[in-house]
């Protein structure tokens, strides 16, 4: 953790910083024009995710917005109907992206824990008709960041597969954190990418990476996404200082998220112990911690704040959830100590209520 020692920091796994190794290698790798392709570094990341993914190609891209950004734009055009989950990253948290910059009608749909129901999808398709807009693709998030690192199995995104077929739709992955349902599950990365067209992972989460995104897909696809990439401002030249440590991430980084759902669990499991905190305890899958403070009379922001003056970092999701994510920088220790302080914080709010 780059923070103050005293500080424990759970806002995210983008607070990550790169490794020793990592910096090396951005120190010592080829590089090039990536607008020419000149780039050994860039190549050799595509090659090597296209290759984990069994895609054909692959491109480097600045963030998960604009991975995201850039695969609506591709899969689609103007005025054409999205289906995505309504909780899902995109359609919450990409400034409306998919409406002000791709000009696309997002139609979101709900579900229990990230999961589009097929049925759900089938009943969202506009028939072919003079009143309604053309739909066009299917996005699903995995794992998904707003019902708690959720895992969108391979056999669910077969039967969504199913559905968008049938309909001539395409489908994506947003798989910023593709690679934490894989550890969790045990599974290749090929399993759960077999079923869609196209996906996106993010280097720069649990990888450690800092900076990058990774779309993979058809050569026809990433051609077009290439020149999109280049629309929106996003051809980079001597982008193997960021290809670099995405080479390692992907050979090297991986298996250690393992860790971070331990972690995650022992929190959560903790958490569940304190009266007055409320957790479900099945969404917990991966390295994303979610809880209900509403219980114990304060905001989530509020609790957020108390936290904070006890070195403790999270995130506050609406009025009464907190987000806490492991990470790199969390240890066993951190956890065990965050436990102690948000019991000591609980208690001092119960016996406060008490009096009152
Ligand atoms: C599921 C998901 N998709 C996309 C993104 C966007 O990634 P970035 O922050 O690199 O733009 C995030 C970021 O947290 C995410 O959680």
């Amino acid at each position: 953790m780059n923070l103050d020692d005293d500080i424990i920091d759970f806002r995210s796994d983008t607070v990550t910083i790169p490794t020793e190794e990592m910096l090396e290698a951005i120190k010592y790798a080829k590089l090039g024009d990536d607008v020419f392709r000149e780039d050994q570094t860039v190549n050799k990341l595509e090659e090597l995710a296209a290759e984990k993914m069994k895609k054909e190609s692959a491109l480097l891209v600045t963030s998960g917005t604009q991975a995201n950004l850039i695969s609506l734009m591709s899969n689609s055009n103007p005025g054409n109907l999205v289906i995505l989950e309504s909780e899902s990253h995109i359609y919450w948290y990409e400034v409306g992206g998919i409406s002000k910059l791709a000009g696309l009608l997002p139609w979101p749909v709900k579900s229990e824990f990230g999961a589009l129901d097929p049925k759900d999808i089938e009943s969202s398709i506009h028939p072919s008709d003079i009143h309604f807009p053309k739909p066009a693709m299917v996005c699903i998030e995995n794992t998904h960041n707003r019902h708690g690192g959720t895992i969108i199995t391979p056999s669910q995104i077969k039967a969504i597969s199913d559905v968008v077929k049938q309909h001539d739709l395409r489908l994506y992955m947003d798989g910023a954190r593709i690679f934490n349902a894989t550890v969790a599950l045990k599974i290749d990365v090929k399993k759960f990418t077999r079923y869609v067209d196209n996906l996106m992972f993010c280097l720069s989460k649990g990888l450690c990476c800092p900076v990058g995104s990774l779309l993979v897909g058809s050569h026809e696809f990433i051609e077009k996404a290439r020149k999109i990439r280049k629309l929106l401002g996003g051809g980079m030249r001597q982008a193997g200082i960021i290809a670099a440590p995405g080479i390692i991430a992907l050979e090297k980084m991986i298996n250690r998220l393992e860790k971070d759902h331990k972690n995650a669990q022992s929190l959560a499991e903790g958490l569940s112990k304190i009266p007055g905190i409320q957790i479900d305890l099945k969404r917990v899958q991966t390295n994303i911690v979610y809880y209900d403070v509403s219980h114990l009379g304060l905001s989530a922001e509020m609790f957020v704040s108390k936290l904070k003056d006890k070195g403790i970092l999270a995130l506050p999701l609406a009025e009464k959830k907190v987000r806490m994510v492991t990470h790199r920088g969390i240890e066993s220790e951190h956890i065990t100590k965050s436990i102690a302080v948000i019991e000591n914080i609980v208690d001092k709010i119960n016996s406060h209520t008490q009096v009152l």
